[in-house]
């Protein structure tokens, strides 16, 4: 936005890009934008624009004065907010991590993972149809010409929640890390707000007047220093009309690995 693009020219006194303490570390497509776009309305956080895909790339090797100078001026106490998606799936990241700071905060936003396979997919199916290339129904790569899951399928693989996590928790203490649950994030954006300011020791400022539902969009939009504002078309798509017989065996595929993520984060997220 334009607010965010003058502050990048116009620097305070007193302000410094500064290394992140909060990483949005996942999971993609479970409101990974939403969350970082609405805790940036707290006057205590700075978010990074785009992801930096930093620990995830060859841009690990460009260091951390190259990441730092990635990030948005802050004052002093205030929080630096980075969201990098794929951080959450790819192996040595956690390690990187820590290495730059063992006590960064990490937040994570998850919703039913078939649900956000099939999202995935919506979004992969609009970037190739962008391009003119082909693209397959999401069926045909979510299960083989036997009915059984296609595990190896990227859109299936993310969603396996608890292999993901496991990684991170064996670098980070779970008290580290905050889980988001992406279904509420939609229907009650306040509430999920909340509950990070309380993570992250913010005041509690964020509430259920910065948000305004906007019927034609069919999702909250922010409100907050006289903004106005959705997120883009590439946020809440139209997702196509999967066949049932699909549906029933990516949950049956997905139940017990879920339960495996309740036991971890201790709390039942009620996925189908
Ligand atoms: P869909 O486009 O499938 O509905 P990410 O930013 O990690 O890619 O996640 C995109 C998802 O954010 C969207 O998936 C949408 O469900 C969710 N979302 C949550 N709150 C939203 C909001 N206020 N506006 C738009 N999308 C939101």
């Amino acid at each position: 936005g334009s607010i965010d693009e003058m502050r990048e020219r116009i620097r305070f006194r007193g302000t410094n890009r500064r290394l992140p303490s909060c990483i949005i570390i996942g999971v993609r497509k479970c409101g990974t934008r939403a969350l970082l776009e609405f805790m940036n309305m707290h006057p205590k956080v700075q978010a990074a624009h785009g992801e930096v895909h930093f620990f995830d790339s060859e841009r690990y090797a460009y260091g951390l004065e190259w990441y730092r100078k990635r990030m948005p001026y802050s004052f002093p106490g205030q929080v630096t907010v980075e969201k990098s998606p794929a951080y959450f799936i790819t192996d040595g990241v956690p390690e990187r991590v820590r290495a730059m700071n063992n006590a960064t905060r990490l937040i994570v936003v998850v919703r039913d993972p078939v649900d956000r396979a099939v999202s995935d997919y919506a979004q992969i199916h609009a970037n190739r149809l962008a391009k003119g290339k082909p693209h397959a129904t999401f069926e045909a790569y979510a299960v083989n010409d036997y009915g059984e899951v296609n595990t190896s399928y990227k859109a299936i693989r993310i969603g396996v929640y608890h292999r993901h996590l496991q990684r991170w928790l064996d670098v980070f203490p779970r008290t580290q890390m905050h889980v988001v649950d992406g279904d509420r994030l939609v229907v009650d954006p306040a509430s999920e707000l909340t509950r990070i300011e309380a993570f992250l020791g913010l005041e509690p400022l964020i509430h259920a007047d910065n948000f305004y539902f906007n019927a034609t969009k069919g999702f909250f939009c922010l409100r907050h220093d006289a903004t106005e504002r959705c997120l883009t078309d590439t946020k809440g798509r139209k997702h196509p009309a999967i066949n049932p017989r699909v549906l029933q065996k990516l949950e049956d595929y997905y139940r017990p690995f879920n339960l495996k993520f309740y036991e971890q984060v201790g709390r039942d997220f009620n996925w189908r």
